[in-house]
């Protein structure tokens, strides 16, 4: 059944395909955002995440207009995804991405749990695993990339989204709710692989992204299962799609570009070192965007 979601961060590079897959599947939203997103069907409420009465507010009022002809107030909020934030580095100051990331998340995550919504999904990031936005050349502790890694960002913005997912623990705990972090891997939308043919000629550019990738429509498959599957507390699940962007298969190709980095789980076949087994076996995803569908090899 359809249920009732306060998305934030809808109008951005992921939200944008993410919202209209949460519709296509029957949901209702409320787009929570600086900007306004131009999605029939879904009203915008222009709202600054990082103000907590905005945010307490934005999770207590009325969806769209229609909720006015309706007796009894606001409906009660089934799930919020927080998605807004500063998303990446270099876009501010440090300090403000640290500080914009890392409270704005506190907030959405607070007002929900005090409001009584029990189901809160957050973006997490790629980024915790350390290697993304690192000064110069670093190696990844290991492959593949599991939940279970020692995350060790050395940048603002990783160590916002590595404090962000203490954020969720401590509330999940605290109050019983769910609370799923997804460390989202590089949101690739429909127009974006055109680039791939340059990644594939060229595969040490997406060292820094353990060369995997989400589409951003099977990110919105992935979000779906989160809102549907209830009672697993704080949990912590990469947000990727099933295989590596290369031609040859992934431990062949991992022993030429990344020859110093220990491999310590399995990796079948073309499996992405950024591991997705947890989302396949615990939520049931099955891609249905692999970039061999979009890029001639
Ligand atoms: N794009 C990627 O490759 C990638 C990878 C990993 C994680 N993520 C995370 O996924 C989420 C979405 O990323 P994106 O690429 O769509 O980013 P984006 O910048 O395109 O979209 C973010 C949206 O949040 C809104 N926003 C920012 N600060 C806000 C605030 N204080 N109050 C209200 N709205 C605010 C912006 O207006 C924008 O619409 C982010 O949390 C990002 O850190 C993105």
């Amino acid at each position: 059944m359809g249920k009732r979601i306060v998305f934030t961060g809808g109008s951005g590079k992921a939200g944008r395909h993410v919202v209209p897959y949460l519709l296509d599947k029957g949901h209702k939203v409320l787009n929570v955002d600086r900007a306004v997103l131009d999605v029939p069907g879904v009203h915008t409420l222009l709202t600054d995440v990082t103000d907590s009465g905005q945010v307490y507010n934005a999770l207590s009022c009325h969806f769209g207009y229609d909720g006015y002809e309706e007796p009894g107030g606001p409906k009660p909020v089934d799930a919020v995804v927080h998605f807004a934030a500063v998303p990446r580095i270099l876009m501010h100051p440090d300090n403000k991405t640290f500080a914009e990331n890392t409270v704005s998340t506190y907030n959405v995550i607070e007002a929900a749990a005090k409001l009584g919504i029990r189901k809160v999904i957050i973006a997490s990031s790629e980024t915790t695993y350390g290697v993304c936005f690192a000064e110069g050349d670093k190696d990844y502790h290991e492959f593949p990339l599991t939940e279970d890694y020692d995350t060790d960002p050395m940048d603002s913005y990783g160590l916002s989204k590595v404090v962000n997912e203490k954020t969720a623990r401590a509330f999940a705990l605290r109050y019983g709710i769910d609370v799923y972090a997804l460390r989202i891997g590089n949101v690739i939308s429909p127009e974006d692989y055109a680039a791939f043919p340059g990644y594939l000629a060229d595969p040490p550019v997406r060292k820094r992204n353990a060369w995997s990738y989400i589409d951003a429509r099977d990110l919105g498959q992935i979000v779906d299962l989160c809102v549907a599957k209830d009672g697993l507390g704080f949990q912590v699940f990469n947000a990727v799609n099933d295989t590596i962007t290369a031609t040859i298969p992934t431990r062949e190709f991992l022993a030429k570009y990344a020859p110093n980095t220990p491999i310590t789980g399995d990796l079948d076949g073309f499996e992405a070192p950024l591991s997705n087994r947890k989302i396949r076996e615990v939520l049931g995803f099955k891609e249905e965007h692999d970039w061999r569908k979009y890029v001639k090899v």
